[in-house]
């Protein structure tokens, strides 16, 4: 099963993937936990050119060849070997990450999004998204007063297009509700992870 997590700065999904994770094991299954872009060592190097707030010059063309290239590395050389055998796959963000940002906050065509899309993940797509939403504001503030404190190249966009993303977002999972799983991100993180947890425990029971 491939369960993707996605959501604006500062949703949680750091600390709901690791609550999850530590809860299949403990149900023994075989989880592996991964994150967008990076996952692997290309990947990683990719993200670092990717987040670089010197890299202002990057078009948005560029940009979304960019993590796509992170995204089929991390499909062949992780998800896929992985899901084929049996495991649980959980990664903080995959390809409506790029529908989000890209696609609605940057305005790149959507048919253009779908055909790179399909041949970076060869199709591999997340059997349920969980979607952890919350005002940008609030999610943006998170991040100024977290660990890391400096914004990276993507969080230090306009409050203008990080709305566009979530709009995005909030599209994407009406889109598919069967899909995706929209919860209220500034809830407690206990009450996310229970929720999660009966979803995930529901679908795993079903397959
Ligand atoms: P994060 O994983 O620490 O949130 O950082 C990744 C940033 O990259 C975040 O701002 C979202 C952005 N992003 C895209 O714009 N497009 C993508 O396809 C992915 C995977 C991430």
């Amino acid at each position: 099963m491939f369960i993707t997590f996605e959501g604006p700065e500062g949703s949680g999904k750091t600390t709901q993937i690791q609550r999850l994770t530590t809860w299949l094991q403990k149900q023994g299954y075989a989880v592996l936990a991964t994150r967008e872009p990076g996952g692997t060592p290309i990947g990683d190097a990719v993200r670092a050119i990717l987040l670089d707030k010197k890299n202002t010059a990057m078009t948005s063309r560029a940009e979304v060849l960019l993590f796509s290239a992170a995204r089929a590395q991390l499909v062949e050389e992780v998800i896929k070997p992985f899901l084929e055998k049996g495991g649980i796959v959980l990664s903080d963000r995959f390809a409506d990450s790029t529908f989000a940002y890209q696609g609605y906050g940057r305005g790149l065509n959507r048919d253009d999004l779908r055909r790179i899309t399909a041949f970076a993940t060869h199709s591999v797509w997340p059997n349920m998204t969980i979607y952890l939403d919350l005002p940008v504001e609030i999610g943006l503030r998170r991040k100024s007063n977290g660990a890391t404190k400096e914004w990276n190249r993507m969080e230090e966009e306009t409050l203008a297009y990080h709305r566009r993303v979530r709009d995005g977002y909030l599209a994407l999972a009406a889109q598919e509700p069967k899909r995706w799983l929209l919860l209220d991100g500034t809830q407690g993180i206990d009450h996310i992870a229970a929720q999660i947890r009966q979803r995930v425990a529901s679908a795993l029971a079903e397959s």
